[in-house]
């Protein structure tokens, strides 16, 4: 049978991970998980409510709801669920525009397409790699003149580093246009201190293996009343309406999460400040030790707080000779994972046919940047492991 698991999902204690007699694996951002979460899935399981439905959703949502300012929070099986509810919750029609970034994984604009809806993309401005503002407004007043005025704008924070928010709001509230925050990589991370997936009135987490905390799948709306957290509750279990039977009149999905995943999801929220802290401590240490003319980190805006989801290095070819997929190919020689920052996504063949706004900053980033293993389960040996490794490839 052929795996569709992505390698940065495995969980390095798997019985795949360590076959080969070599240094064990390093991952990306591997899971990790023990005791607690295990206690957590035990008293689920003793209650009985092994479903997508019952009172430990409820306490997972509270919690989260309590570290997210008070914000109504709906848990589901996944991100992308999530950035499907939002669309929905917004009203989006099919062959409505909607901002997209280019930068960016394939969730943040498939829900899109699965509306019938038309992205139009818009590339990165250098500081934070979200969405440059000035080129969300370019796109705006160009499809306006058309007489097709974008819906919403995407927002994402991408490698946990926060957009720039503020410009883009200013941005959405002159042309009258909603914002669905992705915040699916920054868990933890801040705009002027206030958490993201809080800055707008909808926003979205994942709980990917690979995320800051994970559900073994699952992700989050976060939104502003009761009276949203019903619709999309509703929507989100196949949109039954409160009879004593059941009958439907307008098309749901099974997103909920299950219980047994918030069991998981109530072990990770007490370590959480710890993850973001070790993720900050790796970004710190591969800066440290690999600078060097050619090699820079990506820093960010001084306005924001990243959670550091993903180190990112960024290489300059023509004063390393090399670039990186040279280095990528290099760690995985040495049984290190990494990833090329992300294709833009109106490059590739599912969305090419989509206009996208240029800078060129995208097509820049996907060629000279590389995210290093970073989850919070790294020990400093295998952080040093990668850093020594890089060195050695750097002489
Ligand atoms: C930016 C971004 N948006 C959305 C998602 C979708 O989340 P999920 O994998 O939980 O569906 C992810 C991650 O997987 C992501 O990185």
């Amino acid at each position: 049978m052929v795996s569709t698991l992505r390698t940065d999902q495995r969980c390095p204690n798997s019985p795949a991970a360590n076959t080969v007699a070599r240094p064990a694996r390093i991952y990306l951002s591997a899971p990790s998980a023990g005791e607690r979460e295990l206690n957590k899935i035990k008293k689920v399981i003793e209650s009985g409510w092994i479903a997508p439905a019952g009172p430990h959703l409820d306490k997972f949502e509270n919690v989260l709801s309590d570290y997210f300012d008070g914000k109504r929070v709906l848990v589901l099986n996944s991100g992308t669920a999530a950035i499907h509810l939002g669309l929905k919750l917004l009203g989006i029609q099919p062959g409505d525009k909607v901002i997209c970034p280019t930068s960016s994984f394939c969730a943040t604009t498939n829900p899109v397409l699965y509306e019938k809806a038309i992205p139009v993309f818009v590339d990165c401005e250098i500081e934070s790699f979200g969405s440059d503002p000035d080129l969300i407004e370019e796109a705006i007043l160009k499809e306006s003149t058309k007489g097709e005025i974008p819906v919403v704008i995407l927002a994402m924070h991408n490698y946990g580093m926060p957009c720039q928010m503020k410009r883009i709001q200013t941005i959405a509230l002159k042309h009258g246009i909603p914002i669905l925050e992705d915040a699916a990589e920054a868990m933890g991370s801040k705009f002027e201190g206030q958490l993201t997936g809080t800055l707008t009135d909808f926003g979205i987490l994942s709980f990917n293996g690979n995320k800051i905390i994970t559900t073994g799948g699952g992700g989050a709306l976060l939104l502003q009343d009761d009276d949203m957290y019903s619709k999309a509750l509703k929507l989100a279990t196949q949109a039954n309406e409160v009879l004593p039977y059941y009958h439907h009149i307008t098309l749901g999905y099974n997103y909920r999460m299950s219980s047994v995943a918030a069991g998981i999801g109530l072990g990770q929220m007490e370590t959480l400040e710890e993850r973001v802290m070790r993720r900050k401590e790796i970004f710190r240490m591969y800066e440290d030790q690999l600078i060097h003319e050619g090699i820079s980190f990506f820093q960010g805006p001084k306005n924001v707080e990243s959670n550091r989801w993903l180190s990112l290095m960024l290489i300059d070819q023509t004063k390393m000779g090399f670039n990186n997929i040279d280095l990528k190919r290099h760690l995985e020689e040495n049984n290190i994972e990494s990833r090329i920052c992300w294709q833009p996504l109106h490059v590739q063949p599912l969305y090419q046919q989509y206009d996208c706004y240029e800078n060129g900053n995208a097509k820049w980033l996907f060629e000279s940047g590389l995210c290093l293993p970073s989850g919070s389960g790294l020990s400093d040996e295998e952080v040093g492991r990668v850093i020594q490794v890089i060195i050695e490839y750097m002489k």
